[in-house]
């Protein structure tokens, strides 16, 4: 007999097949007995009927309980009735193992509970819908800069001699005696691969040692990284436009099915079509201060200012040319106004706040010196960084993609917690 996926179930009608998976609830109903087995790819209803009450059929069903595994065979029949429109009717079930106790129920959980069960709370309905759309975002991005954009792939190293977004975020281990430290960030590598391939991007995880505990936050994290050569601030900010277009779309057209399981308003994602909205720094805090916010020209644009920024559009919005002292030492200084970098951050609408932060990056040789003393970085880790200024040197500008608030924002789902299979969160690295 042939061994089929749920979601594949619609080409075996009529057919006898086999399906492998685990039990996702169980009814009777006089002499009628529902298993609903779930594979990873779909839940199908499994039926059996019988007049006797002693059958080998409902003796194995009886057995089994929520979470067993179990192989069960049987006819694939049309029904209209049964969730996913089709149903088996059993021929055989088959325990493979019984689970005891298994402790995640119907009923309530509180999320403290549910994360130090992440290993058996990955199995539940909505659970599976948040990471097969994870799945879509990346296979989308992968797409987008593989496919439409010819982007090559370069790997950055983890380990790390420096930093590149900060030093006070940075979690340190030994390296044969000296300190290294995991990358917050592969940009500074793909700068040198950019001149290398011209459009390049890393994909990867990332590492922050903040001491954060918002919705936003965690300690690791996967980023994408694009970095063009010869890209002003205006090409990359319309190229992070265009990827997450794309990516919306691809979710909407591809995985509807896991969207309406987690009751995610499809109307929103379908206004996410270029151009997104774009305001300076200058007007965003003009913005804010009319929101009620008490705030100056040279404050930083914070959560919660960024979650009413995002509640205020249908749209992403772009805030760009933010004060150069709040941004990262290699950021392009705005020629007409040196005070501002030529940076930018992408923040998702409905409130989810930042996604993409990016900039166009100094291409001058002494200015980038300047940064990195007056930043007080170690000047030797950053020889080959510099060296990049003194060979060809072009203007380069990137983003960086953070694909757990992108997940989040996309599902719905309010904290990034649950947008990684296993988060690592402050002072929390179980599982
Ligand atoms: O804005 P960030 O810090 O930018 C950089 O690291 C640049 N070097 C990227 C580049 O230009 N190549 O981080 C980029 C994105 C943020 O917009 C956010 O989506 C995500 O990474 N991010 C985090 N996601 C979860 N937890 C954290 N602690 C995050 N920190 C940043
Ligand atoms: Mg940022």
């Amino acid at each position: 007999m042939e061994w089929v996926y749920i979601e594949d179930i619609g080409k075996y009608v009529g057919k006898e097949v086999e399906i492998r998976g685990w039990v996702y609830n169980k009814r009777s109903s006089g002499r009628i007995r529902f298993l609903l087995v779930r594979d990873g790819t779909g839940i199908i209803q499994s039926t059996a009927y019988s007049k006797e009450k002693d059958n080998p059929i409902f003796r194995a069903f009886d057995e089994l309980t929520l979470e067993s595994s179990v192989i069960v065979r049987g006819m694939v029949k049309e029904e209209n009735r049964a969730p996913g429109g089709y149903e088996l009717e059993l021929s055989e079930i088959i325990p493979v193992q019984i689970a005891e106790d298994y402790p995640i129920t119907p009923k309530e959980h509180g999320v403290g509970f549910l994360m130090a069960h992440r290993h058996l709370w990955l199995r539940s309905s909505k659970q599976v819908a948040i990471m097969k759309i994870r799945h879509e975002i990346i296979r989308a991005i992968r797409d987008f800069l593989d496919i439409e954009k010819k982007f090559t792939l370069i790997d950055a190293p983890i380990l790390t001699p420096a930093a590149c977004e900060g030093t006070t975020t940075l979690f340190e281990t030994d390296y044969f005696g000296d300190k290294a430290y995991l990358s917050q960030s592969g940009q500074l590598y793909m700068e040198a691969a950019a001149m290398a391939h011209g459009k390049v991007y890393c994909f990867g995880p990332t590492f922050r040692a903040e001491k954060s505990k918002t919705r936003r936050h965690l300690m690791e994290f996967w980023m994408v990284e694009p970095e063009i050569a010869y890209y002003k601030l205006d090409d990359v900010i319309a190229l992070a436009e265009e990827m997450i277009e794309f990516i919306v779309m691809r979710v909407l057209e591809r995985r509807r099915k896991e969207l309406e399981r987690l009751e995610r308003d499809i109307n929103s994602l379908e206004k996410v079509k270029r151009p997104f909205v774009k305001i300076s720094y200058d007007e965003a805090i003009e913005l804010l201060k009319k929101e009620g916010f008490n705030m100056e020209w040279g404050d930083e644009i914070g959560g919660d200012e960024e979650t009413v920024l995002s509640k205020k559009f249908e749209k992403p919005v772009i805030v760009h040319r933010f004060p150069a002292l709040q941004k990262a030492f290699y950021m392009e200084p705005d020629p007409e106004r040196p005070e501002l970098s030529l940076s930018f951050d992408m923040l998702a609408p409905e409130g989810y706040g930042e996604i993409i932060g990016g900039s166009e990056r100094i291409s001058d040789y002494d200015l980038l010196l300047k940064r990195i003393r007056e930043n007080k970085l170690p000047e030797d880790a950053f020889k080959w960084y510099l060296d990049l200024r003194k060979y060809g040197s072009v203007p380069h500008s990137g983003f960086g993609l953070g694909i757990e608030r992108t997940v989040a924002w996309i599902t719905g789902v309010k904290h990034v917690r649950e947008t990684i299979p296993f988060p690592r969160l402050l002072y929390k690295i179980y599982p």
